[in-house]
């Protein structure tokens, strides 16, 4: 039986705060791997540029990442990796070029996104 009840449902966290360096990553990483721990199955969407989630995680191989997924050039299930180490937790990785898929999919009105992480030529 799900620690959420009986009923079979799908619970949506979302770890987000406009402050740099206060745990997201962190709490995404260790939430995710205890909840694997005591028998939910858990799915990480990294939506980090940064993609520290998908490293912590021991995920270094992301041949599709969030951003195809945004762009809609895959789907969830294409991209969705199990992570090596945690029964029962996966990810959808995230690398750099997340970045641009922020800067795309949701232009800021009259200014620009900054990226702190660079891209490959
Ligand atoms: N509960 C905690 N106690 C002490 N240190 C912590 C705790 N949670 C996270 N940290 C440390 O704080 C630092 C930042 O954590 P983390 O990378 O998870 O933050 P973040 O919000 O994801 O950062 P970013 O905005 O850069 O993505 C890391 O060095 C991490 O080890
Ligand atoms: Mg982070």
């Amino acid at each position: 039986m799900s620690i959420f009840g009986s009923r079979q449902r799908t619970r949506v966290l979302a770890l987000a705060n406009q402050k740099g360096g206060v745990g997201k990553t962190t709490t995404a990483i260790n939430l995710g791997t205890a909840l694997a721990a005591v028998g939910e199955r858990v799915l990480i969407i990294d939506l980090d540029p940064q993609g520290n989630a998908s490293t912590g995680l021991g995920v270094d191989q992301r041949p599709i990442s969030t951003f195809d997924v945004l762009s809609g050039h895959a789907t969830i299930m294409q991209a969705m990796v199990p992570t090596p180490n945690v029964p029962r937790l996966s990810i959808v990785p995230a690398t750099s070029t997340s970045c641009h898929s922020s800067a795309r999919l949701a232009p800021p009105a009259g200014g620009t996104i900054g990226c702190a992480t660079a891209s490959p030529p």
